[in-house]
């Protein structure tokens, strides 16, 4: 049997760490106030955005929620964005994704501050990480790192295969992994003999966004697994782009869906948004 990497008690420790901090950073004035932004009512998007509210509340950082409707326009998004950037009361912007068709998410991202990015969008975030200055880590990929790390599972040196090269997962992976001096291969959907490659990893991160896409096929006996995915299969089941039941006789260490990834990603938010009072504190 595998070991269970669990992103549910990992996730819950950080929590509780930033939760002593704030309370540290309360005594000496500092304070956290993140603002999230939602556009229109999808109910996905509708839970996560909840969920980072409890997290905040649950940590001592103050939530500040603005719901705009479906129709607003990207200007006045726009507005609302740059007003929260001189806002000195507000220390992190959200603005949930995605956003409805007629805004341009590019232009969203780049109208946040990169002092207040605690996504890790922008590109001025993007490009620190690359070159590996500080600044906001992606929060699910900086929550992968998290659950190697606190799991004992060594990084250095092991063939990292990432299957997967979006924006927001895949590419930040990359980078974060390779810091972590991990020898680094970005898998994607135009890549030809997948499996001879994913079958190289010592740790294969799937983030493919197929349903139980990954089977004990692209698995080498003793990988890592870790699945980025969330699906409802034809059953209503929770699943990711893993086959779990497939893959766990062949892995060494595998995360669960749910219960993996998705806890560590509100986890590392957290910790980007007491970042930032950590950098005004230490700026002191
Ligand atoms: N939508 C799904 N995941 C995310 C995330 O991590 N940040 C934002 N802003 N929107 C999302």
């Amino acid at each position: 049997m595998p070991q269970i990497i669990d992103g549910k008690k990992i996730s819950q420790q950080i929590k509780d760490e930033l939760k002593t901090e704030v309370a540290e950073l309360a005594k000496k004035g500092r304070h956290a106030c993140l603002a999230v932004i939602q556009v229109g009512d999808d109910p996905a998007s509708s839970v996560y955005v909840n969920n980072k509210k409890k997290a905040c509340a649950y940590i001592g950082i103050e939530s500040r929620a603005y719901e705009l409707s479906e129709n607003t326009a990207e200007d006045e998004l726009v507005g609302l964005v740059e007003q929260l950037n001189e806002d000195d009361g507000v220390n992190g912007i959200l603005v949930q994704l995605p956003l409805p068709a007629h805004i341009d998410e590019d232009k969203i991202i780049k109208a946040i501050s990169p002092d207040k990015d605690v996504d890790g969008f922008h590109p001025v975030s993007v490009g620190r990480l690359w070159i590996g200055e500080k600044g906001f880590l992606s929060c699910t990929p900086a929550g992968i790192i998290q659950l190697l790390k606190r799991s004992d599972i060594q990084i250095e040196g092991k063939e990292c295969v990432i299957v997967g090269r979006s924006n927001i997962v895949g590419k930040p992976m990359a980078a974060l992994l390779l810091r972590e001096n991990g020898t680094v291969t970005v898998a994607h959907s135009r890549t030809k003999n997948l499996r001879e490659i994913t079958r190289r990893a010592d740790i294969l991160v799937a983030a493919v966004g197929k349903e139980r896409f990954i089977t004990k096929e692209y698995i080498k006996d003793g990988a890592v697994v870790i699945d980025v995915g969330i699906h409802r299969d034809a059953q209503n089941h929770l699943c990711g782009d893993v086959d779990f039941e497939d893959v766990e006789s062949a892995a060494s260490a595998i995360t669960p869906v749910p219960g993996g990834v998705g806890p560590m990603t509100i986890a590392m938010l957290m910790n980007n948004c007491v970042q930032t009072i950590r950098t005004q504190e230490e700026r002191s």
